[in-house]
């Protein structure tokens, strides 16, 4: 193992501060890890049937070898999960587990397992504890981390939700492994937003690492998460409930939120891509409203287009939504502020901002040009 095989990433909040653990090979130390942050050996973890069919034995064997007890809850993998009907089934089991306000349940999966375990953690007995061990790339580097949990609304995503922080993120990416390499590519988008949303170098060192990143290459992987889970620690410290900068970190999503509805939160287009779509498309309306180079606009295309990712709605679907049928979805966006949209939009490669007076109008006739790309 090279030096830079393990790392551990602080989030500092007040009594609230925990550590992200990003190596190989952490499930099978699960069990001697949880058993300081629990205040009884018991738990429950809560996963989907892919993850289960992969790594729940290894997983279970490191909890029996350090004597914890617990119940395996197994959920339908995918979005759709994230809804009210398995957050009530969730958390009644967890009540029949015997999971108790001082216990911690185990979210065990990607950024759906995350959020739907996350929201039933802040909600059940008051809140309980939650221990995140994230298995997809992209919770590894974003859903695992800083505390929003959620379900989604036939209305939207993510719209039924709260802050829920966890006691600790365990980030195994040797769990990564198994991961299809359209879902890497995917979780590979949240990756990039670091670099595009506030840090310019990290975005060149992935301009240069990138494929070594998403062919797991362990040092390029450890460092690519580490330094995410860094910037995103940074970020939710000085701001945990978005009053501010943390909107940031939504670069590209108003967007993607409006396509994953459109498109029906399924497989023609995953959070993942949709993301990467959004923020070339912010990319590109911040080079039209004169904020950004156009230079930068098609560096950030290509370095998404050379990974495998989208960079606009024509190239996942013919069936395209209207431009209308967009603008309405994106008024519904979390951000949204007197009725009026708010977009995180780009001076340049890592440089953000909250852009709250672009006119509905300006947003339609951008959208109608992206439906009409060929
Ligand atoms: P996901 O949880 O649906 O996982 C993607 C697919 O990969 C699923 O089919 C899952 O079963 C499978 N999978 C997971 N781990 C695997 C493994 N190790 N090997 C093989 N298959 C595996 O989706 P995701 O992309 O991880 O997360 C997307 C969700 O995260 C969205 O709902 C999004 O809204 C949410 N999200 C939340 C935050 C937050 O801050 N809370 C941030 C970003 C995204
Ligand atoms: N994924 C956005 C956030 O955590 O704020």
């Amino acid at each position: 193992m090279t030096a830079l095989a393990r790392e551990t990433v602080r989030v500092e909040l007040p009594a609230r501060g925990y550590d992200i653990t990003i190596g190989a090979h952490l499930t099978e130390e699960l069990g001697t890890r949880l058993n300081p942050l629990l205040t009884r050996p018991k738990t429950a973890v809560v996963t989907d049937t892919t993850v289960a069919g992969f790594h729940l034995a290894k997983l279970q064997a490191s909890l029996n070898a350090a004597g914890m007890t617990h119940d395996t809850i197994v959920l339908p993998a995918g979005e759709a999960s994230k809804s009210f009907a398995q957050l009530a089934q969730l958390c009644d089991r967890l009540l029949g587990a015997g999971i108790e306000r001082n216990d911690a349940i185990l979210a065990f999966g990607g950024g759906v397992i995350g959020d739907l375990a996350g929201f039933a953690a802040a909600v059940l007995r008051r809140g309980v504890g939650l221990i995140q061990v994230p298995t997809t790339l992209l919770a590894q580097v974003d859903s695992s981390v800083g505390g929003k949990t959620a379900i989604n609304s036939p209305r939207g995503k993510n719209l039924i939700g709260a802050f829920h922080q966890p006691l600790a993120v365990f980030a195994d990416i040797s769990l990564l492994g198994t991961l299809p390499a359209r879902q890497l590519r995917a979780g590979y988008a949240e990756v990039v937003k670091y670099g595009l949303l506030g840090d310019a170098r990290l975005f060149d060192w992935l301009d240069a690492n990138a494929s070594l990143v998403v062919a797991l290459q362990v040092p390029e992987l450890v460092r690519a998460i580490a330094s995410c889970c860094r910037a995103k620690a940074t970020i939710v410290a000085r701001d945990e409930t978005e009053t501010s900068e943390r909107a940031l970190l939504n670069l590209g999503h108003t967007f993607a939120h409006a396509l994953e509805a459109a498109t029906g939160y399924g497989d023609k287009l995953l959070h993942g891509e949709a993301v990467a779509i959004g923020m070339a498309m912010a990319f590109r309306l911040s080079a039209a409203l004169g904020y950004c180079s156009a230079a930068d606009a098609r560096r950030v295309e290509s370095h998404l287009a050379n990974i495998g990712l989208p960079t606009a709605i024509t190239d996942v679907t013919d069936d395209l939504p209207s431009a209308s049928s967009l603008l309405d979805i994106m008024r519904q966006d979390k951000k949204a502020r007197r009725g009026g949209i708010v977009l995180i939009l780009v001076r340049g490669i890592g440089k953000a901002f909250v852009a709250v007076d672009i006119a509905d109008s300006r947003i339609l006739s951008f959208l109608e040009a992206e439906l009409n790309r060929s």
